[in-house]
């Protein structure tokens, strides 16, 4: 039997052995993870994201960066993309993806893939999901650098956020023996968890506001919407830092 006939009880029962999920799918009826934390996530947040973003992806392609049970790049199907790819570097949130893909009918290609394995990857993509992804990397500009060199249109970018939610532009220098910018409110600041946030270890660099905004920019991320507070849209600029230190490094 094609997954896409299954029956809401045979659905429910895949579910199930499938382990339990982080994001709440509705399979036809059967919902995935109803008693989440967050709420019905990520679909409380999709409905602000969501209409920020173009209704039809007809033509176009989109890679979802950590890409969990698959909520976004199956809605990117839904809205028409052409290609869809999803990445995860855990195989137990891909079954679930391909299970959802096969229940929904829809084509999404799903690969066990680290995020940094993106530098091997030979493929750019008109729009790109990086989502709740950043704060679980121990190496988050990296990541987002590679990101941000397969982003043809936009990249979606969305993280947790401790600490203060001013912003202010930056400078173009800090004097050495001035130390009041780190005391502000409004300087980037990344929180560094050594042992466990919330339960879960593989939590390890929260930004404040300005420390997001900031780092999107250095990693040549121009924000052109910010639908809800934890999510920016970008653009990409082609200027990021790590161009600037192969340049001063005589590489480029
Ligand atoms: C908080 S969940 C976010 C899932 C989804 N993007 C969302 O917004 O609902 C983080 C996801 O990132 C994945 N992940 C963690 N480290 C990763 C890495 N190095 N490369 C790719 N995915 C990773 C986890 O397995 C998990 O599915």
């Amino acid at each position: 039997m094609s997954s896409a006939a299954l029956s809401s009880a045979d659905i429910r029962q895949q579910v199930e052995a499938l382990g339990e999920w982080f994001q709440n799918l509705d399979l036809k009826g059967v919902a995935t993870a109803p008693r989440h934390y967050l709420g019905d996530y990520p679909a409380n947040k999709w409905r602000r994201i969501g209409p920020a973003l173009p209704a039809r992806l007809d033509g176009l392609s989109v890679l979802d960066i950590g890409c969990n049970a698959g909520f976004h790049a199956l809605e990117c199907k839904r809205r028409g993309a052409r290609r869809v790819l999803g990445i995860d570097a855990d195989a137990r949130y891909l079954a679930q993806a391909r299970f959802a893909a096969a229940v929904l009918n829809l084509e999404v290609a799903f690969e066990h893939r680290s995020v940094y394995a993106l530098a091997e990857l030979d493929e750019r993509f008109d729009y790109v999901f990086f989502l709740g992804l950043i704060y679980h990397l121990r190496y988050p500009l990296y990541a987002l650098d590679l990101a941000a060199r397969l982003t043809r249109r936009r990249l979606v970018f969305q993280t947790m956020l401790r600490g203060s939610a001013q912003v202010a532009p930056p400078a173009p220098d800090y004097d050495f023996w001035d130390r009041s910018p780190f005391r502000r409110p409004e300087f980037p600041k990344l929180y560094f968890i050594e042992r466990s946030y919330a339960g879960d270890p593989t939590n390890w660099w929260i930004p404040n506001r300005a420390a997001a905004e900031a780092m999107l920019r250095s990693a040549g991320l121009e924000p052109v919407a910010h639908p809800e507070p934890e999510t920016w849209i970008c653009a990409p600029t082609g200027r990021a830092g790590y161009v600037w230190e192969r340049e001063l490094a005589g590489t480029l």
